[in-house]
């Protein structure tokens, strides 16, 4: 595994509400706002090496030069459907980011990622993308999403997940390793059925309450 393009947040108040997350007793509507809190936390830190430049402002006391955004400007792309969970609390962060929608199934038998959606704006070439999936378990899904967007000409790509697993990890640092991680918490390991151990169950599940 490679520390360099990895980001594990360790934060206090967002690992006590990913221990909320994690219990099984939490109900529908409180996993999704923790989802959208922690997400919140995850844009700030995803976004926070992005260059800026100084420009000449007036306050109502007096002049100064100050920072704006000057880099590719933004475009969260949503995995479905358990990426759109993250989509609020990124998007309270960066309001004027455009968003994109991929929609890959899991193969119940080999796991692979099948495509059955992808619409993004038309000039993801320009803009860096912040590719959302609350789970990154074996990491197809991602890499597939991630190939898929080169393949459409995105050529600044990082990837933000609540949980991974460090078989995903490897995984996606191994097909594209030029895209940064950001997560929550990094877990001990994958299970057979492709579950993130300790994890939280299914992601979409809890957020959408379809157990
Ligand atoms: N997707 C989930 O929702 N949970 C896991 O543990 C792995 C993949």
């Amino acid at each position: 595994m490679n520390n360099d393009s990895l980001r594990v947040i360790d934060h206090p108040l967002v690992q006590h509400k990913l221990t909320l997350m994690r219990m099984r007793e939490t109900t529908t509507e409180n996993f999704r706002r923790l989802l959208r809190e922690i997400s919140q936390v995850l844009a700030y830190e995803v976004t926070r090496d992005l260059p800026t430049t100084k420009v000449q402002i007036s306050t109502p006391l007096t002049q100064m030069s100050s920072p704006l955004i000057s880099g590719k400007k933004l475009c969260v792309a949503s995995i479905l459907r358990a990426g759109n969970g993250m989509l609020d609390g990124v998007l309270d962060f960066m309001p004027a980011a455009r968003v994109g929608h991929i929609g890959l199934y899991r193969d119940p038998d080999t796991l692979e990622a099948v495509e059955y959606y992808f619409k993004m704006p038309s000039d993801i070439a320009e803009r860096l993308i912040v590719v959302v999936d609350p789970m990154l378990a074996t990491g197809h899904s991602a890499i597939a999403a991630i190939s898929r967007l080169k393949a459409a000409g995105a050529t600044s790509i990082r990837f933000v997940c609540l949980l991974a697993a460090p078989e995903g990890v490897e995984a996606l640092q191994k097909a594209h390793p030029d895209v940064e991680i950001t997560t929550a918490a990094l877990d001990e390991y994958l299970n057979d059925h492709g579950y993130i151990v300790p994890g939280l169950g299914d992601a979409g599940d809890r957020m959408f309450g379809t157990r």
